[in-house]
């Protein structure tokens, strides 16, 4: 039986730029500039980032809505943009202090910021474009 079987999935986009470094702190230097190489740069480097917010469900038969997405796009403010748009990911973040820079991390992150509000539908995925050919997607 396919669950997801009559489901609409619905997404809000968000764009935020910010600075990283993608650096581990037990590893010397050399070893940070062979596996990341200019990701590693300790004065910081920055990104356009495009952030896809989806949530899966049948729409509400009174607003035809799976999820307002108005309020997707606040919560996704308040809890996310809000915090990182201009910011320094590895220093300025509360949701990411001590944890790696990358994508992937980042987009773990931010599913669990945002999935306790979720209360119309299910949260599907969160994808994040760290460049036009680079992305990472989460499904929980
Ligand atoms: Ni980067």
């Amino acid at each position: 039986m396919d669950d997801n079987k009559g489901l609409v999935y619905v997404t809000r986009k968000l764009h935020f730029s910010a600075a990283h470094k993608l650096y581990n702190p037990n590893w010397s230097d050399e070893k940070n500039t062979e596996v990341f190489g200019k990701c590693a740069n300790s004065n910081w480097h920055g990104h356009n980032f495009d952030l896809y917010v989806t949530v899966k469900g049948i729409p509400n038969p009174e607003t035809g809505f799976v999820i307002n997405l108005k309020k997707l796009k606040e919560l996704a403010e308040e809890k996310v943009i809000s915090k990182i748009d201009h910011r320094n990911i590895n220093l300025d973040v509360d949701f990411m202090v001590g944890k790696m820079a990358s994508i992937e991390i980042l987009a773990i992150s931010i599913w669990n910021e945002l999935l306790p509000f979720i209360n119309e539908g299910q949260l599907h995925c969160i994808k994040i474009y760290e460049t036009p050919r680079q992305y990472v997607e989460y499904f929980g």
